[in-house]
C-alpha cells in the first residue's frame, strides 16, 4: 500500500497561499476513495492530477487508481470502518476532527481559508480543507450525517422579520444555513463564544435558532465550560445542536471534577518568567469559575468606578497584569496572542504558558503537530475548541440522534 507521505512527496502536494481547490480535491478524494463520496470529487481530482503531472514533468502521469488505497501516515488517520460521516466547516485546526473521528466519523469535507491553520490541517489529517466558503459552489459539499461548524460570530444587518434566512444574507451563517437547506444532515451542531447569547441584544443567536427551525429541526442550546471536561481552563462556549426529529438532551453529557493547572504544566523547558515588580495579594480566593486571582503587575489600576480597597479584585486589573495561581485554573485562553495571555504563579515564580501547555489546557493529544511560528500557533489554538468537551457531546449525540 502507498503511503501518503509518499504520494504528498511525489506530486508536491502542499498548501498553496492561494486557490487550492485543486489540492482540496485530490486530497478529499484521497480521504474517501473508499466510499461514495469519492464519486463526488474524481473529476477535477484527475484533472488536477493531470496537471500536476505535466507541471512536475513527470515521465508517466500516475493514474489514479494505481495510487490507491492510501496509507493515511499521518498523525490522525481517517477510520477505517466508520459509524457515521460529518463535515467540518471553519475547521480551523482540526478541534472538532479529532474527537470525531476517535468516535468513528468520517469526515468527508473540510472548509477553511486560513494558511496557516490549513498547512496545520493537512498535515495531521492529510486533507487540504476546500477555502472561503463564501466563495464556493456549495453543491461540492457531499451528502453527511452531521455539520459541525464553530463559525465566527457576526451581527445581521436586517430587522430579522423577513421569512427564510434571507436575513442573514451576507454573513457566514447564511452560508452554513444554505448547505443544511441542501444536503439536510441528521444533525447540526454549532459552537460559538459564549457572548453570542447577547451579541446584538440576544437577536442573533434568535435568528440562527429560528432559521434552523425553519428548516425543520430541533434546536436546543447550553453553555459548557471546557473545566467540566478535565482540562484546567475557564472557556465557557455555547453549543447548539439541532436534529429533525428530536430534542437534544444535554444533562446526559458526562462531565467530571474541575482539574487544576498545576498538573499539565511542563517540566525543564525554558520558561517566559515576569522579570519586573509584581505584588501578590493576602488571602487570595477561588472564584466561583475556579480563578485564583493570586496577583498583579504593578501597573497603574484601572480609575474609572474603582472603589479604594479594591486593588485585589481582578477586574481592576486590565487583562495583560493580571496574575493567576496555578492551583486553580487558567482564563479562556485568547485568539490573539498580542492581546496578551495571562501570567500564572507556579513554584515561588510567575511566567507565561509555554505552547506545548496551551494545547494541553485545550485537550490536543501529544501527537498533533505543531508547525508555523509561534504566534501563529498561539492564535490557531486560542480560536480553536476544547477537545474532549467536543468528545462528550459527541458521545451523547451519537447515542441520542444517531
Ligand atoms: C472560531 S475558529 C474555529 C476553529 C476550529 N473549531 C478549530 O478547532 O480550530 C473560526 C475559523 O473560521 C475560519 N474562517 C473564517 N471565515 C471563513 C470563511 N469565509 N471560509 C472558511 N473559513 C473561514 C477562520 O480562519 C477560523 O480558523
Amino acid at each position: 500500500m502507498v503511503s501518503y507521505s509518499a504520494i504528498k512527496d511525489k506530486l508536491k502536494i502542499e498548501v498553496e497561499r492561494e486557490n487550492n481547490i485543486g489540492v482540496a480535491h485530490l486530497t478529499h478524494y484521497f480521504q474517501n476513495h473508499i466510499n461514495g463520496v469519492s464519486q463526488h470529487y474524481i473529476e477535477p481530482a484527475t484533472s488536477y492530477l493531470k496537471k500536476i503531472s505535466e507541471d512536475l514533468n513527470l515521465v508517466e502521469e500516475p493514474q489514479m487508481q494505481q495510487l490507491l488505497p492510501i496509507q493515511f501516515d499521518v498523525p490522525f488517520p481517517p477510520p477505517e470502518n466508520y459509524d457515521f460521516t460529518f463535515i467540518d466547516l471553519f475547521a480551523g485546526i482540526g478541534g472538532f476532527r479529532i474527537p470525531t473521528q476517535e468516535l468513528n466519523g468520517k469526515c468527508v469535507f473540510t472548509s477553511e481559508f486560513n494558511y496557516h491553520a490549513q498547512r496545520a490541517y493537512e498535515i495531521n489529517f492529510g486533507e487540504v480543507p476546500f477555502g472561503d466558503i463564501t466563495k464556493l459552489d456549495l453543491n461540492i459539499v457531499p451528502k453527511h450525517d452531521i455539520l459541525m461548524a464553530g463559525f465566527p460570530c457576526q451581527p445581521f444587518s436586517i430587522s430579522g422579520k423577513m421569512k427564510g434566512f434571507e436575513d442573514t444574507r451576507g454573513t457566514l451563517i447564511y452560508n452554513v444555513l444554505q448547505i443544511i437547506e441542501l444536503r439536510e444532515p441528521k444533525v447540526v451542531l454549532l459552537e460559538n463564544v459564549k457572548h453570542l447569547v447577547h451579541h446584538d441584544k440576544g437577536r442573533t443567536l434568535k435568528i440562527i435558532l429560528k432559521h434552523l427551525e425553519e428548516l425543520g429541526y430541533k434546536t436546543s442550546c447550553e453553555i459548557l465550560n471546557s473545566s467540566d471536561f478535565g482540562v484546567p481552563q475557564n472557556r465557557e462556549r455555547i453549543i447548539i445542536v439541532g436534529h429533525k426529529k428530536k430534542e437534544f438532551d444535554f444533562s446526559k453529557i458526562k462531565t467530571i471534577p474541575k482539574p487544576i493547572l498545576k498538573g499539565f504544566l511542563d517540566k525543564d523547558v525554558e520558561f517566559e518568567y515576569l522579570n519586573e515588580p509584581y505584588t501578590l495579594i493576602e488571602n487570595p480566593k477561588t472564584q466561583t469559575s475556579g480563578l485564583i486571582f493570586i496577583g498583579y503587575r504593578n501597573k497603574t489600576i484601572r480609575k474609572a468606578g474603582v472603589r479604594p480597597g479594591t486593588e485585589n479584585l481582578s477586574r481592576v486589573h486590565k487583562q495583560p497584569n493580571r496574575i493567576y495561581s496555578s492551583d486553580g485554573l487558567h482564563p479562556a485562553l485568547p485568539s490573539q496572542e498580542s492581546s496578551g495571555r495571562f501570567w500564572i504563579y507556579d513554584n515561588g515564580k510567575v511566567r507565561k504558558l509555554t505552547i506545548n501547555e496551551c494545547y494541553k489546557i485545550m485537550g490536543f493529544p501529544e501527537n498533533f503537530i505543531k508547525i508555523n511560528n509561534l504566534s501563529e500557533l498561539y492564535r490557531q489554538v486560542g480560536n480553536s475548541v476544547c477537545v474532549p468537551m467536543v468528545k462528550e457531546i459527541m458521545k451523547e449525540i451519537k447515542k441520542q440522534l444517531l
